[in-house]
């Protein structure tokens, strides 16, 4: 098995039972998401994506704080002034790793949110697929408070998420709301006291890690295009990402349901998964 230690500066991963835990590891600053920090976890995510080891990732922040955001000393006022094409480049590793790599990664991703959750996080954070928030994190459209509107894809994650009412009470006023709330606004899908919060992330890891990985990777890509495509395109999509499936499976799951619920009268898809090897 890899052995990760030491090996990124600013985030620290461990690969234990098929979970990757991905922790950024600034907790001095908060963990915020710095250039250096953005630059790693490219290297993360693309690496990860190779180990077998690492089945579902989950994104977890190092002391009190999930992220707070972009680093608004390194990532916005040491770059004000620099060439334009330094700019653009740091947004580019900013979105390659915050939204492209992680919207549509090959495997389940879990935002497991301990604490502080502010601005430019939420861009991972609705990136992630499933995301479990203690019930004491504080999260924040904080942008507002220091004079900037949300940029990056911030306020297209809230739309996607919370209600339009909320994601703009929220942008609006800069106030803080708790896990809890995030919950119930549907920015997370549950949240537990902080004690019970890496319990939680594992019970739900242990789920997915019972699926069928090709089949799990084909539907939630599937699902995350639905919004952007017409229902005739998303018709062919989806039947082009079921076709996609099939013929990528190595363990040909659609046959194996399909024998095991027909043929051996074994399982009812309706209430649990199809026996896997
Ligand atoms: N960018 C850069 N540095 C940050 C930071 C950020 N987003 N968030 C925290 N830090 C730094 C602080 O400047 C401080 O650095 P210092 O020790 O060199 O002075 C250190 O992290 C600790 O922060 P502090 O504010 O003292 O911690 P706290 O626990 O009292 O408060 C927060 C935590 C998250 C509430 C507070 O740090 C905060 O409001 N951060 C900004 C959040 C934000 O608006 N993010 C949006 C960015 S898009």
């Amino acid at each position: 098995m890899a052995d990760y230690k030491e090996r990124w500066q600013t985030v620290q991963v461990e690969v234990a039972n098929g979970i990757a835990w991905v922790t950024l590891n600034r907790p001095e600053k908060r963990n915020a998401m710095s250039p250096t920090l953005n630059r790693e976890m490219i290297d993360v995510l693309e690496t990860l994506e190779l180990d077998d080891a690492a089945q579902v990732l989950v994104f977890t922040g190092a002391g009190e704080s999930w992220s707070a955001g972009m680093d608004l000393k390194e990532y916005f006022r040491e770059t004000d002034g620099k060439p334009e094409i330094v700019q653009e480049r740091m947004r580019r590793d900013c979105s390659q790793w915050q939204w492209k790599l992680l919207r549509f990664y090959t495997k389940p991703t879990i935002a497991m949110v301990n604490g502080w959750c502010f601005g430019g996080a939420f861009s991972p954070l609705v990136a992630c697929d499933l995301a479990i928030a203690a019930d004491e994190a504080v999260f924040g459209l904080s942008e507002i408070n220091w004079g900037i509107p949300p940029g990056n894809l911030v306020s297209k994650a809230v739309a996607d998420t919370m209600g339009h009412r909320a994601a703009l009470y929220y942008i609006m006023t800069g106030e803080t709301f708790t896990g809890k709330q995030a919950a119930e606004m549907g920015l997370v899908n549950s949240s537990v006291p902080r004690a019970q919060l890496r319990d939680a992330v594992e019970t739900l890891a242990a789920k997915l890690l019972e699926k069928n990985p090709v089949v799990l990777r084909f539907a939630k890509h599937g699902f995350k295009r639905c919004r952007e495509l017409s229902w005739e395109q998303n018709e062919d999509y989806l039947y082009a990402k079921v076709d996609q499936s099939n013929g990528r499976d190595p363990e040909q799951g659609r046959q194996q349901g399909l024998k095991q619920f027909l043929d051996d009268k074994t399982i009812k898809p309706g209430l649990q998964t199809y026996k896997r090897g």
